[in-house]
């Protein structure tokens, strides 16, 4: 690409009450407005929480025995349309969703619950939610925005680590705690959300929400596509296709890990997190691995 072309690192702003930037919000009228089908499936997570291994499991159990071409062919970002996204010079999520000749539609989203456009509820589109641990979040996310050009600069891990805490209102798609709590709240009353934690993953369970019926064999072989080490060396699941990403920086499927916080926290952020944690989660009966 040209010089110009090259994106530069965006600035965050309130939007709606959510930390923001232009890339995930310039296209708003039509994100708000965007006409979902009953069959459509909404994945939604905080960034890095597993969205990517989700997202492929999904089009793996709806499309991997029927177009198997689509696996060696399309980019799983453009076979799962991330809704909010519009950066210049490639197509809107918007774009890219309206155009899914298949169905149902896989659709991905950061958008914390209050944001989801309301035709989601109105259709009653079955949505699947991934949540990951805190601490394995952080760091991960810490990773993505050093070597995603258009995100606000991450800073140093330290400044990163305080402004994880403070939650309200310091990095992209806002708090971690208000984003896995407000999706698990709405959960309790709503029983189109399947709620996911990271790294466990109950293929049946998932199978019998969508209401699909899987062999054992099926499953197996989708438990084996999906692992960590054959995501990372595939060119249509592992983002290497994107302009947008410094590889050289960090890798999208860099450790697939629970427990690499630990690679990164000191003891002295352990203590001020838990600390911290047991405060803003004090209401909440979420629980998260945080070691294997
Ligand atoms: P790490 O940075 O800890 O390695 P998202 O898809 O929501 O952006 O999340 C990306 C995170 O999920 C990355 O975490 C990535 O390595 C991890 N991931 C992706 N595919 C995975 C898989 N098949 N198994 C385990 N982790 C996976």
């Amino acid at each position: 690409p040209l010089c110009s072309d090259l994106p530069s690192r965006e600035v965050l702003f309130d939007f709606h009450g959510v930390p923001m930037i232009h890339s995930f919000s310039a296209n708003w009228e039509k994100i708000q407005n965007f006409q979902a089908r009953p069959d459509d499936i909404l994945i939604a997570t905080y960034p890095k929480a597993g969205t990517t291994w989700v997202s492929y499991i999904l089009d793996l159990l709806y499309f991997g025995k029927t177009s198997p071409e689509r696996q060696t062919s399309i980019p799983l970002y453009e076979r799962v349309p991330f809704l909010e996204i519009t950066i210049s010079s490639t197509d809107s999520g918007v774009d890219l969703a309206e155009r899914l000749t298949t169905s149902p539609r896989l659709i991905k989203t950061h958008l914390p619950v209050q944001l989801v456009p309301k035709s989601f509820w109105e259709q009653n589109c079955k949505m699947i939610y991934v949540a990951r641990n805190a601490k394995d979040n952080m760091v991960s996310y810490f990773h993505m925005d050093r070597m995603t050009l258009f995100h606000p600069d991450p800073g140093d891990w330290s400044s990163y680590f305080k402004r994880f805490l403070e939650g309200n209102s310091m990095l992209l798609f806002g708090s971690w705690y208000d984003h896995v709590n407000s999706w698990w709240k709405k959960k309790q009353t709503h029983d189109k959300i399947h709620y996911i934690i990271y790294h466990i993953l109950f293929l049946e369970k998932l199978c019998c929400f969508l209401g699909l019926s899987s062999s054992l064999e099926e499953r197996k072989q989708i438990t084996g596509g999906v692992q960590f080490d054959n995501m990372k060396k595939n060119n249509m699941v592992n983002y290497s296709t994107l302009q947008v990403m410094d590889f050289k920086v960090s890798q999208f499927m860099r450790k697939g890990k629970v427990g690499d916080w630990k690679n990164h926290f000191t003891v002295a952020q352990n203590e001020e997190f838990d600390e911290n944690y047991k405060q803003k989660m004090k209401n909440s009966t979420l629980q998260f691995r945080y070691e294997v």
